[in-house]
């Protein structure tokens, strides 16, 4: 069974989102479009918490979001418990958000990226896996599990 990928954007990154939609299924994932369906203005928030809800609850295992800078996403994201929201702007970038930080949901900056570097930044983050060891207990330590040690 292909693994599911939430994705969202606001309007700012509805185009890209397309785009990135398109990726993902030609490489075999199946995507769950929580919106937004059209460039028409919106509140990048609406879109961003019910994909984070899904990761933080573990009903899938990660997640796309977009939106202009990528900022306004993340910060939404990042307060549902578990969920490890990166905005990431370069493959560099991507891989290092896997392997340290482990990272579940890929925030994109679409109006400084191109669908060619999306492309490229999905492949690495998708391909890369968490590195554990001593990033175990730093990763931990964001909700607070074992911050004495
Ligand atoms: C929308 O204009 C823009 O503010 C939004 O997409 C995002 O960049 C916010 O962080």
């Amino acid at each position: 069974m292909s693994e599911i990928i939430p994705i969202a954007s606001d309007h700012a990154g509805f185009e890209l989102k397309e785009r990135v939609q398109s990726w993902l299924k030609e490489h075999g994932y199946e995507v769950k479009d929580l919106g937004t369906d059209s460039p028409a203005s919106t509140d990048y928030a609406d879109y961003a918490h019910p994909l984070a809800e899904m990761v933080s609850r573990g009903e899938v295992k990660r997640g796309v979001l977009l939106c202009g800078t990528g900022l306004g996403m993340a910060y939404a994201a990042n307060r549902h418990p578990h969920v490890r929201a990166a905005v990431v702007w370069s493959p560099e970038i991507a891989e290092l958000s896997r392997k340290h930080n482990d990272a579940n949901v890929l925030v994109l900056p679409a109006r400084f990226m191109s669908p060619e570097d999306a492309a490229r930044i999905l492949d690495v983050w998708l391909g890369t896996d968490f590195d554990g060891g001593r990033h175990t207990r730093r990763v931990g330590k964001i909700e607070r599990e074992g911050s004495s040690e």
